[in-house]
């Protein structure tokens, strides 16, 4: 499995008061990482009290609003290319408004009102509480901005009203922001300084989650082995902490630890790791608790010392590869996915053939790979020349996938004739008469039904595979189930 885009996107599907007829109909729709999702559930939440429906149908929509993403050029043009569907719609609804939200709406600010004009209201990150207040301003005729950053803001006390769930797994945030200022990055300008959310708030979401039937979270953050609570507020004024704030912080490997024992039946991964913070307490941890499932993605960006310090990485390609060690003797099967960027600015093919190298170390079984694309703001963006041609970006990325690709077949053939617990997240895309599910390690399979249901926990025999697939037939619920 492999991935080069991130223009993910997901309309919203939930009635959220089919009582109430006058409820104004709001359609949400999200871009990027799993991050902007989980938002836009908190959106939802936030605009339910408001008195706001959401439908499916944009053309039913009395407010649309998008969660955009940033990180790429690319992905921003195609929210801008989107906004033009909109405009469609609003030429048959002249009472409809459009809000931005997310990181271009924080990047851009006001000046997404004058670039384009379907727009009506602007709002970041941190600012979804005033959702209410900005409709009003709208409503009333007024264009409508809130892009202003918090220092404590983590939405921990809304709960997030899912959208477009399977009712299997969720998305539980735990930490908002990023103090790493990797050079090429536009995510510590877009959703500003880390902080963490209060660990008695996540265990409550989690135990909710689990009443409704869900099987699977998945913790959220930029970098979750950053994650420190000590009582609210920034990650970067710790160190002004009381003593006795100090010495009851908890760290990501103790709120792993809380939640793996508050619901032991329940799967738990997180993401994202950071090489530079993930600690042996934390791979101690997964290897502890049979509920946290034996998956890292573990970003590498690229594999020569000098583009990862160019690229404000803060360690080597061979302590990466010593955390990697530590992994695979800790937690001999665990699975590990990368992110990679190509074409960095001044990478040489030296450069280059060192990232293949990496590739060929950990043999990792997926990954997204991306060719470097220069955000304005970024350090890179500043002070370096965006000088790799762009058809070497492309022969370069073309190397890694395609690598990435062979190692892939390599990981899901390991998996053959074991018996595997596979959690069944839905009907498969390619047959409804089979389930399509994941193991531990995150790997794809399917499997006849059966008389087994989406949320089961079913143990199944590998028998054959594609690159990326497993193919199975189930022989029987798991002792988890
Ligand atoms: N820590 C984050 C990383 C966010 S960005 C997380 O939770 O996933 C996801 C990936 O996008 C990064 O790991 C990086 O590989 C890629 N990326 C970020 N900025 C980029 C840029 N300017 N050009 C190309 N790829 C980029
Ligand atoms: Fe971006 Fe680096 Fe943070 S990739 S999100 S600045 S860890």
């Amino acid at each position: 499995m492999e991935k080069t885009i991130d223009e993910t996107k997901q309309g919203a599907a939930l009635t959220l008061d089919s009582n109430a007829t006058n409820a104004r109909k709001l359609y949400i729709e999200s871009y990027g990482c799993a991050m902007n999702f989980a938002d836009s559930e908190v959106v939802a939440s936030i605009l339910s009290e408001a008195g706001f429906n959401t439908t499916q149908e944009l053309n039913e929509a009395d407010l649309i609003l998008v969660n955009t993403c940033s990180i790429r050029d690319k992905a921003e043009q195609t929210i801008r290319k989107r906004l033009t569907e909109y405009n469609k719609v609003k030429k048959t609804r002249p009472h409809l408004k459009v809000g931005v939200l997310g990181c271009m709406a924080e990047r851009l600010k006001d000046k997404l009102l004058d670039e384009e004009k379907i727009v009506d209201m602007v709002v970041g990150p941190d600012a979804y509480k005033d959702l209410p207040n900005l409709i009003k301003e709208v409503d009333s005729g007024r264009d409508a901005v809130n892009v202003i950053l918090s220092k404590d803001e983590t939405y921990g006390d809304i709960a997030p009203v899912r959208l477009n769930t399977n009712g299997v797994t969720a998305f539980v945030s735990i930490t908002r922001g990023c103090d790493n200022m990797c050079t090429f990055c536009v995510v510590p300008f877009t959703r500003g300084r880390e902080r963490s959310r209060d660990p008695q708030s996540i265990l409550e979401e989690v135990n909710d989650l689990r009443k409704n039937g869900f099987k699977e979270i998945t913790l959220l953050g930029q970098n979750v082995d950053s994650y420190l609570w000590y009582g609210g507020g920034l990650k970067k004024e710790f160190e002004k902490a009381s003593e006795m704030q100090k010495a009851t912080a908890v760290d990501f490997s103790s709120l792993l630890k809380m939640v793996a024992l508050a619901q032991p039946k329940m799967r738990i991964r997180f993401s994202t790791s950071n090489p530079q913070d993930m600690t042996l307490d934390v791979i101690r941890t997964m290897a502890e608790h049979k509920n946290i499932c034996n998956h890292i993605h573990l970003p590498v960006q690229s594999g020569s010392n000098r583009i990862l310090k160019a690229m404000n990485r803060l360690h080597t390609i061979e302590e990466y590869f010593t955390l990697i060690d530590n992994i695979r003797s800790i937690i001999p099967n665990c699975a590990i996915s990368q992110d990679i960027i190509t074409g960095f600015p001044t990478e040489t093919e030296e450069d280059h053939q060192a990232t293949l190298a990496a590739l060929e170390y950990v043999k990792y079984d997926f990954g997204f790979m991306y060719a470097y694309s220069e955000r304005p703001g970024t350090m890179a963006g500043r002070k370096m020349e965006d000088d790799v041609p762009q058809a070497i970006k492309k022969r370069r990325l073309s190397e890694i996938i395609a690598l990435q690709r062979s190692h892939c077949k390599i990981r899901t053939e390991q998996h053959l004739n074991t018996i595997q617990e596979v959690l069944i997240e839905g009907t498969s895309k390619k047959s409804k008469d089979e389930w399509m599910g994941k193991n531990a390690q995150s790997t794809v399979v399917v499997f006849p039904k059966e008389n087994y249901k989406a949320g089961d926990l079913v143990n199944v025999k590998m028998n054959s595979c594609t690159s990326a697939t497993l193919i199975g037939t189930a022989v029987g619920y798991s002792e988890n189930n």
